[in-house]
């Protein structure tokens, strides 16, 4: 989703804000550009479709030691070159660029139209533009002030004064916002990805606090009015350049990255305890003995990581035998959560930047609930106001769609059942068995990799379809889900997830030779009754593809394709049934032509509601 980024400093700050731009690339835009001073005034250069594009407009002489720049993803105002960032004041005294959504934008800019002011775009943000501009008389850091007290919503603005050419404002609501500093320059970004290669040293900025920078200061400021201190913190950020390496896409290297990804979940095998069958999990900020206290389980989670919070729930009830409650976190406001003494929130993110799985955990600890957090993005909004938690070491998740985070949220999950599971249900050689099926994981995924080309032959029977159905019982349910999710995002093929047994109320009148049907099905409890649903498709015409984890002649038999991949405990299967059905989504995607990095109309961080 958007992204923002400022610099000042003796470099020229064009190429380094176009870099920043890149390393934001990832996150998924329709829209870019960039403002600048430029012979004492400013200059902003922007365009529609991608970074190439508007780097196509800038002329190779424009250089400047001050700038901000944006990457749009539409919300208010088509995607236009007028609604791109940045907005210029109506006197070009101010550019701003703006992540988030201002609420009460039309109230405002109908009182500014009252007031003569002509607005240039669609977007909510240009009013920002316009109130700091109106209150310019009072000076840069008064304007900024007085237009945030107008604002309702969320944002992470920057602001950049044509009279004030050494200065830029910052502030934040509810978007992310990060200063970097260099050694005599300033970064100010939305993700520290950012100014990833210039330098390591950062400060995460909270709500509420508005940023005063120079080339070799900063200042920041909270609600009241203060100047505050806050820590530098050193980030190990992945040097920026990302690389497909020998990949196509980001998204097939981010899936044969998985078994490496997976062993760096547990630690790289530190995190299992196999002497005691159990796990090791610091930061949960958690004494063992809290664990007896927990009632109630209750996952809070988007998309992919929602229904990795589905699989965890199956784990963590069948290992810990507390019940979990797993919720959309966009649902979850709205409904006047119940907040319990004894239950143990868990709100699971890559980005650990998701608004509505922020606002999920806001309202959740202002009742007085505990929040954990299973984070990707170190030192993201989601990790710094959660109680306590576990980093999920995916290493950067490139691509729009998640696959190696999906998976090592649901290792970490599994490590989590199987510490509190020790403490209260599980015995000592339950818990051995399963340390040594995770341990093998790595390798059993690693086998499935390598069998990659079975996965091609699949998906040229899907790519003809508009329509497919992903099936599985229990725990395969929930992996039906995040297969179907796949498909639909990359491939643009509409693919819709139902329980294996609620296929005969209803979905079933669906079935017919258009519609191919995936299964899940491994062995164990929904066998059986997963098999008579495949029949019930054949009886009917179907197509089925089969995902499973073995292989009689009968399944072999029913199954238009079949792939298999190794067995392994029920509960961990769903690490090694996913894989398959990522690759059968990416070659189905790949075989259709599409953008699989960066699906249509899909960002990777979600910073709206
Ligand atoms: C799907 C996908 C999204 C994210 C969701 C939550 O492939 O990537 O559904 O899972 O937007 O994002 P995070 O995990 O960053 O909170």
């Amino acid at each position: 989703m958007c992204g923002i980024v400022g610099y000042l400093g003796n470099k020229n700050a064009v190429p380094v804000l176009m870099q920043g731009l890149k390393q934001l690339e990832y996150r998924g835009y329709d829209s870019s550009g960039i403002g600048i001073i430029h012979r004492k005034k400013l200059k902003i250069v922007k365009e529609k479709g991608k970074l190439d594009q508007l780097e196509r407009k800038l002329s190779n002489n424009l250089s400047a030691q001050a700038g901000i720049a944006h990457t749009r993803w539409a919300t208010h105002g088509g995607v236009t070159t007028e609604n791109a960032h940045p907005h210029v004041g109506p006197g070009g005294k101010v550019i701003i660029v703006h992540n988030g959504i201002i609420d009460n934008y039309s109230t405002l800019k109908e009182n500014l139209k009252k007031e003569g002011r002509v607005f240039l775009s669609d977007t909510d943000s240009e009013v920002v533009a316009h109130l700091v501009e109106k209150y310019i008389d009072l000076g840069p850091e008064q304007a900024v002030s007085k237009a945030l007290s107008f604002l309702n919503g969320t944002y992470g603005l920057l602001f950049l004064f044509r009279d004030h050419p050494q200065l830029i404002i910052a502030a934040r609501n509810g978007s992310p916002l990060v200063i970097g500093i260099g050694k005599d320059e300033m970064f100010v970004a939305s993700d520290a990805m950012a100014f990833a290669g210039y330098t390591q040293n950062a400060i995460f900025v909270d709500d509420g606090e508005m940023v005063v920078l120079s080339q070799n200061e900063y200042r920041i400021i909270n609600r009241q009015n203060n100047v505050i201190d806050k820590n530098i913190e050193e980030l190990t950020i992945e040097s920026g350049r990302h690389s497909k390496e020998n990949y196509a896409h980001y998204l097939l290297k981010e899936i044969h990255e998985q078994p490496e990804s997976v062993f760096r979940a547990m630690g790289r095998g530190g995190r299992l305890l196999p002497d005691f069958g159990t796990s090791l999990l610091g930061g949960l900020n958690m004494e063992k003995r809290d664990f007896f206290d927990i009632r109630k389980i209750h996952i809070l989670a988007m998309g992919t990581a929602l229904y990795a919070g589905e699989l965890g729930k199956f784990i963590l009830e069948s290992l810990t035998r507390i019940p979990v409650e797993v919720s959309d976190a966009s649902e979850l406001c709205g409904t006047n959560p119940i907040v319990e003494k004894n239950t143990l929130f868990i709100a699971l993110s890559q980005s650990g930047e998701t608004r509505d799985t922020i606002g999920a955990i806001q309202e959740i600890q202002q009742k007085g609930g505990r929040v954990l957090g299973i984070v990707n993005s170190v030192g993201s909004t989601v990790a710094r106001m959660t109680e306590g938690g576990v980093y999920i070491h995916a290493g950067s998740e490139i691509s729009v769609a998640s696959t190696k985070a999906f998976s090592n949220q649901v290792t970490i999950l599994s490590l989590l059942a199987l510490m509190i599971g020790r403490t209260r249900d599980i015995s000592l050689s339950r818990g051995k068995e399963l340390v040594e099926e995770l341990k093998n994981l790595p390798g059993k995924i690693q086998s499935i990799l390598d069998r990659e080309d079975e996965i091609k032959i699949m998906a040229k029977r899907l790519k003809g379809h508009s329509s497919v159905l992903y099936l599985g019982r229990g725990i395969n349910h929930a992996i039906a889900k995040e297969s179907a999710l796949k498909l639909k995002e990359i491939s643009y093929i509409h693919a819709e997830a139902y329980s294996a047994g609620s296929l005969k109320h209803g979905p079933l009148a669906l079935i017919c030779e258009e519609m191919p049907s995936v299964f899940i099905c491994t062995s164990g409890d929904y066998q059986e009754k997963t098999v008579s649903n495949i029949q019930e498709v054949k009886a009917r015409g179907g197509k089925v593809l089969v995902i499973s984890n073995y292989a009689d002649d009968n399944l072999k038999a029913l199954a238009d394709e079949i792939f298999i991949v190794p067995q392994s405990d029920e509960l961990l299967s769903p690490l090694l049934t996913v894989v398959p059905c990522q690759l059968l989504a990416y070659y189905t995607a790949l075989a259709l032509g599409r953008d699989i990095d960066q699906p249509r109309n899909l960002a990777k961080s979600v910073t709206v509601e």
